[in-house]
């Protein structure tokens, strides 16, 4: 095989760039176009995030990684894209979160939207705008396109009963709702949803429905709505999505079909809620535009925010057909994306529909559902600050574990095996031997690319076709077999590497090893292009330490990157170990969140069947005087303490040494006991009485003590 100088680009960094055969080069063009009609631009969104929690892995692994190395990897590819996320800063749980909090909804929202707007960045979530839907852009949008919508017709009106909370005159949500529960008979059951048994339930089913505001009971009263008439739209769904893409993901496509064969319902588009965009008509104090109708037209609203700082015209992200438009959401946000956000589109008109909405499932976390309430997650802001520097480690960990297909799981032992075993032991330790032996060899200088053997050019073609197979992954949202085929190329580099071995050749045929080094020297220059949408921070660094430009993707597609002469600069590790204590410890804090939880859901025993005074008083409780305290050999649980009791010394034993580990320190103490306890033999030891403690919520033994010094063997009482 003959090796081709086809040009020479980057004429200041000297870089020459050759191709095996110019076949590899078309082979890219032609799957590219094969795969994708060509569009002219991207319009990227990502689920906006609720501003009433931080962001946790399961939202990064499901939504915001796929989605930005989705959009990298376009942008290496020269595509116009404009990628647009933001907060949800309406709906009921945020009004429920401030009540609970004491603060109003905007306190709430404003906080969180900080919190997440600000890890996203840190993560390398590379948005072209993230903004939020309590922006005086987002009202203005969303209202005129309701206003639209009703001008011409498009809602059915409907009046309806609704419960409504007497004393706080207003109409209630079925969040608050609360009622005993119909199925299971718990008290404290949701309009919604009972949390004891899971089931979902509609404030009509609740027993005794009452407010969770005032607790009043509750009447019911007519009120207004405006209605989205899915079922109208039915046949052009069917059409568009059942008909027109099959080649969606089989979970967004199956959920889409059960859908519809399940037959469509109008929508209220509207609610009674003080919190949201108001409803921009006469008569309708009070009303806002349902969260569902508001949010996903602050896609749009943030693309006009960015348009107008940008002096672009937002119309053609979102209304040109040659605009391909790709949504990433979780699964729960299906039915949204797919059938009620496409309906208001297109009763609007003009609007192009999504050309794909590649829905991940659910990632729970150590086998165990992520729940906000819970506290059971991994926090993006908290992981940024224990692990600095470490973004890109948690991008490949949620890659590599995508719920792409189905639920999938997270745990810190797969973190680390994952950082060890394939970034640090494949990708990390293949660039830097090759880094290190050139500087030991070369000072630094890449050595010719000539003299192949059969091996070599068989290994310079299969990296030369790696651009085009991670390429087609990433064009069809495959990003788990984009990433192993990435790590492949870094297995191919690495086993060249260690069967050459260049470091026992290089006293025998020095050569030889100058042909291994420029080989293994372009797959590293490969490596830090195709890896820039995965890993961004660490290509990046690569790029820089060996002096490599990178104007797009398509650079992956020449053979020689590095030339002969050109000298890279010192290497640095990209990656370090992750220890056993570093999961040890996470491991811990979520032990400790489980310990909080069970605590939090702690409640008091039910009080005993009552007792008369005069039983009450046959127990006779005294204050004595600890002289001494020590455990009771043998005896784990037991100390043995000596009391004056005012009269004598007396011995009990009781069951609190896990609670006090040094007995010493209670001499002096004052206790009280029940003097007219009777005696019994513990371990050998005879207990004249037993002394009171208060058992804690999880278990542990507190002493009751007088609070002020008294008289040795006064009674209680
Ligand atoms: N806030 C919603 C959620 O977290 C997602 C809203 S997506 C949008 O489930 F399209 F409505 F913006
Ligand atoms: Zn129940």
């Amino acid at each position: 095989m003959q090796i081709n100088v086809l040009l020479s680009k980057n004429i200041k960094n000297h870089l020459i760039f050759v191709s095996l055969q110019p076949v590899f080069y078309n082979y890219l063009s032609i799957t590219m176009e094969s795969t994708n009609k060509h569009f002219k631009r991207y319009t990227v969104t990502t689920a906006l995030p609720y501003a009433n929690g931080p962001v946790h892995i399961g939202h990064l692994a499901g939504v915001y990684i796929p989605a930005d190395t989705y959009v990298r990897y376009l942008r290496m590819r020269g595509e116009d894209v404009l990628f647009v996320g933001g907060s949800d800063e309406h709906g009921v749980p945020i009004t429920i979160k401030a009540e609970k909090e004491g603060c109003t909804p905007q306190d709430i929202v404003d906080r969180y939207h900080a919190i997440i707007k600000k890890s996203f960045e840190e993560l390398g979530i590379s948005y072209d705008i993230y903004s939020r839907t309590s922006s005086k852009m987002h009202r203005a949008t969303a209202q005129e396109f309701f206003k639209k919508l009703y001008d011409e017709g498009k809602f059915i009106e409907k009046e309806t009963e609704q419960y409504f909370d007497p004393e706080r005159q207003k109409f209630l949500s079925d969040r608050y709702i609360v009622g005993t529960c119909p199925k299971c008979g718990a008290e404290g059951a949701y309009g919604d949803q009972c949390e004891k048994c899971g089931s979902s339930l509609s404030p009509d089913e609740l027993i005794n429905p009452h407010s969770q505001l005032s607790g009043a009971a509750l009447v019911k009263k007519p009120t207004k709505h405006w209605y989205l008439p899915l079922d109208q739209y039915e046949p052009w769904l069917r059409e568009w999505i059942l008909e027109g893409h099959k080649e969606w993901k089989s979970n967004v496509y199956g959920q889409v079909k059960s859908w519809l064969d399940g037959g469509l319902q109008p929508r209220a588009v509207t609610r009674d809620l003080d919190w949201g965009v108001p409803v921009p008509l006469e008569n309708a104090d009070g009303k806002v535009l349902y969260v569902w109708f508001d949010a996903p037209i602050g896609y749009i609203s943030n693309t006009k925010e960015i348009c107008e700082q940008r002096g672009d015209d937002w119309e053609k992200w979102w209304k040109d057909p040659e605009t391909k438009l790709v949504h990433f959401i979780g699964k729960d946000n299906i039915v949204f994306h797919c059938i009620i956000f496409p309906c208001m589109m297109k009763a609007y008109g003009d609007y192009i529909m999504p050309d794909n909405v590649p829905a991940n499932e659910f990632l729970n976390l150590e086998n165990d559902k992520i729940s906000t309430s819970r506290n059971w997650a991994v926090w993006l802001h908290e992981y940024l600050e224990e692990f600095p520097g470490k973004q890109d480690v948690l991008r490949y960990v949620l890659t590599a574990n995508a719920p792409e297909t189905k639920d999938n799981n997270f745990t810190w032992k797969d973190y680390q095996d994952r950082n060890n075993n394939e970034l640090l032991a494949i990708f990390g330790n293949f660039v830097n031997r090759t880094l290190v032996l050139t500087h030991k060899y070369y000072e630094g200088a890449v050595p010719v690319l000539g003299g192949l053997n059969d091996t070599d050019k068989a290994v310079i073609e299969e990296m030369n076709a790696y651009p085009s197979k991670i390429g087609h992954l990433l064009d069809t949202y495959k990003f788990r077999e984009a990433l192993s085929e990435l790590m492949n190329l870094a297995r191919l580099g690495n086993k060249y590497l260690t069967d050459n071995e260049p470091w026992k050749q290089i006293k025998t045929d020095p050569e030889r090893v100058k042909t291994v080094m420029a080989v293994s020297l372009q797959i590293v220059a490969h490596l830090a292009i195709l890896s820039e949408p995965f890993l961004p921070f660490s290509a990046k660094k690569l790029q820089q330490m060996i002096g490599l430009t990178v104007k797009g993707w398509n650079d992956a597609c020449e053979t020689v990157l590095l030339p002969e002469g050109h000298v890279i600069g010192q290497p640095e590790l990209l990656f370090e170990k992750v220890e056993d204590r570093v999961v040890a410890a996470q491991l811990q804090k979520l032990e400790d969140t489980k310990k909080a939880n069970q605590l939090n859901a702690w409640k008091p025993a039910e009080v005993k069947q009552n007792v008369s005074f005069d039983d009450f008083m046959k127990v006779d409780i005294r204050v004595g005087t600890i002289l001494e305290c020590q455990k009771v050999p043998k005896a784990d649980k037991l100390l043995q303490f000596l009391i004056d009791d005012g009269m004598n010394k007396r011995t009990i034993v009781s069951g609190i040494a896990k609670y006090y580990t040094e007995p010493e320190k209670l001499v002096g103490k004052q206790v009280c006991f029940i003097a007219n306890f009777e005696p019994r033999k513990l371990k050998g030891v005879v207990s004249e009485g037993m002394i009171l403690s208060a058992e804690d919520k999880d278990g542990r033994l507190v002493l009751l003590t007088p609070s002020d010094l008294v008289a040795p063997g006064c009674s209680v009482g």
